[in-house]
C-alpha cells in the first residue's frame, strides 16, 4: 500500500514548475474519443487517476503512448462503447466519458459509478441533462445504457453548478443538431480548458468560465495538440506547505487568477504572496493568523479540494477556524487524523471547528482520500518528530511525486513501500 515518512520542523524552500490539473485533463482526454483522429496532450501530469482513464480509452480502442508528460491518444480505431464495472469502480469519475461515448457512437453502456470515500456522488443531473439532449437512458443490473438516434440541441439548467455534469453536457452536445444552452453552469477553470480544447478540434463553444455556456453542435472534429493548465489545488497544497512551515515556495506555471480565494485566505492568515503573470511566490516568516471562517463554494468560492489541507494550516494557527463544508457531505475524514497529531478540532455535521495549536506532533496516520491524504502531508510536515502516512495510493491520484518535489524544497520525507 506504501508509505510516506516524514521528519517535521523543517522549513520548505523550493521553487519548482506546477503539474498540469488532474481535473483538467481527465475531461480533455475523455473528449480526445470525439474526434476520431490523432490527439497530442502536453503538461500532462504523471498520476494514478490518469493512468486509470488511459486504461478506459484502450478499453474503447483508442491508442494511447506517453512520453512522460506528452500524451498521443488515436481515437480512429475505437471499436467499443462500454466502460466495465472493474474500471468504473476504480475510477468513479470516468462517468465524465458516457457525454464522449454517447456522441461518437450514438450509444453507450456504463456501469454506475457509486459513490467514494467524500461522499455519495449522484449523477442525476448528468442524466437529466442528457435526457434533455434526446438521449434514451435506461438503468437497469447496475449498469447504465444509452441509446440516441441522434443527439438534439436544448436549453438545459443545472439545479446545482455540477462540474462533471457541465462537462459531460459539453461533451454530448458538441455534434448536436442545433443549438444547446446550459444555464447556472460550473465556472471552474477546469471548464475553460475543456472548451478550448474542444473548440481547438472544431466545436463551437462559448462562454466557458461563465452561468451560461452555449454549444453549437458540428458536424465534424478532428484531432489536436493541447497544453493543460497548471493544477491550481496542487499549487495550493504545496503553498501551504510553506505557509506551515515558515518557508518560502515559488511555483512556476501557475495562474493566480485561477486561485483568488485560496491566494487571498492565505493572506490574510499572514503569508506575503507575489502574483506573477506566470507564477505565484509564498513567504511566511511567523505563525499563521486563523482566519475566522473558510466556507466552501462553487467556483469562484473557496474550493472544496483544498479545505482539507487547509485545515492542517488552522489546525497550527493563532486563533479559531470555523470550516464549513458546503459541497461534499463526508469530507472531513481527515479529522481523526489530524486530533491523533494533537490538532483541537471538534466536527458538528458540515462544521468544523478548529482551535490552533502552538504544534502539532508527529504521529502514524492513514489517508482515507486523496485531499485529505493531502493535509496529513501538510500537517507532517509541520509537527515535531516523525510521521508516517499509511495509503499513499490516495495522494498518487492527484499529486505527481509528491515526496521528490517536496524532498527537493528542505523536507525531510522519504516513500517506503
Ligand atoms: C469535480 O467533481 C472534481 N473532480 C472534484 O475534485 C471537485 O471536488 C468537484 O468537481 C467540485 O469542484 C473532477 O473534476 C474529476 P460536482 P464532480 O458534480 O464533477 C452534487 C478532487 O479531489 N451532484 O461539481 O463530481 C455532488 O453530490 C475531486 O480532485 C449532484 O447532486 O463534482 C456534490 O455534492 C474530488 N448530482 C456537488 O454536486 C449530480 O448529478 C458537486 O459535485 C452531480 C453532482
Amino acid at each position: 500500500m506504501g508509505r510516506l515518512v516524514i521528519e517535521g520542523g523543517r522549513r520548505i524552500d523550493g521553487e519548482f514548475a506546477l503539474q498540469g490539473a488532474k481535473n483538467a485533463v481527465l475531461p480533455i482526454l475523455a473528449a480526445t474519443v470525439l474526434n476520431g483522429g490523432k490527439n497530442i496532450v502536453y503538461n500532462c501530469p504523471e498520476l494514478s487517476d490518469v493512468s486509470s482513464t488511459i486504461e478506459v480509452l484502450e478499453n474503447l480502442g483508442c491508442k494511447v503512448v506517453r512520453h512522460q508528460n506528452i500524451l498521443e491518444v488515436d481515437s480512429s480505431d475505437m471499436n467499443s462503447h462500454t466502460i466495465p464495472e472493474r474500471l468504473m469502480r476504480k475510477m468513479r469519475s470516468s462517468i465524465i466519458f458516457l457525454g464522449a461515448i454517447i456522441a461518437r457512437c450514438k450509444k453507450a453502456c456504463v456501469s454506475m459509478p457509486g459513490g467514494c470515500e467524500i461522499g455519495q456522488r449522484p449523477i442525476d443531473l448528468h442524466l437529466k441533462a442528457l435526457r434533455a439532449l434526446g438521449i434514451e437512458i435506461t438503468e437497469s443490473h447496475g449498469y447504465i445504457n444509452c441509446v440516441a438516434d441522434k443527439i438534439t440541441g436544448a436549453d438545459i439548467h443545472l439545479d446545482f453548478p455540477s462540474v462533471g455534469a457541465t462537462e459531460n453536457i459539453m461533451l454530448a452536445a458538441c455534434t448536436a443538431d442545433g443549438i444547446t444552452t446550459i444555464e447556472n453552469a460550473a465556472r471552474e477553470p477546469e471548464i475553460m480548458d475543456l472548451q478550448n480544447f474542444l473548440n481547438r478540434m472544431g466545436a463551437r463553444i462559448s462562454g466557458g468560465g461563465g452561468s451560461v455556456i452555449r454549444i453549437e453542435g458540428v458536424k465534424k472534429l478532428s484531432g489536436v495538440e493541447h497544453t493543460i493548465m497548471p493544477d491550481r489545488i496542487v499549487a495550493g497544497t504545496y503553498l501551504a506547505a510553506a505557509a506551515a512551515t515558515k518557508g518560502q515556495i515559488i511555483l512556476n506555471g501557475a495562474d493566480c487568477t485561477h486561485m483568488s480565494a485560496i491566494l487571498n485566505l492565505l493572506s490574510d492568515m499572514g503569508c506575503r504572496i507575489y502574483r506573477e503573470e506566470a507564477r505565484v511566490i509564498l513567504t511566511a516568516n511567523r505563525r499563521l493568523l486563523a482566519a475566522a471562517t473558510v466556507k466552501t463554494m462553487p467556483y469562484p468560492g473557496f474550493p472544496t479540494d483544498i479545505q482539507s489541507p487547509f485545515m492542517a494550516l488552522a489546525a497550527i494557527a493563532d486563533g479559531t477556524t470555523i470550516f464549513i463544508e458546503n459541497i461534499f457531505e463526508n469530507r472531513y475524514q481527515h479529522v481523526d487524523e489530524l486530533v491523533r497529531m494533537g490538532a483541537d478540532i471538534r466536527l458538528d455535521g458540515r462544521c468544523a471547528v478548529v482551535v490552533g495549536a502552538e504544534r502539532l506532533t508527529g504521529a502514524n496516520v492513514v489517508a482515507k482520500e486523496l485531499r485529505g491524504g493531502a493535509a496529513l502531508v501538510v500537517a507532517g510536515l509541520a509537527a515535531d518528530g516523525i510521521t508516517t502516512i499509511e495509503n499513499t495510493k490516495y495522494i498518487d491520484r492527484g499529486y505527481e511525486r509528491i515526496e521528490d518535489y517536496l524532498a527537493l524544497s528542505g523536507a525531510k520525507i522519504t516513500r517506503k513501500e
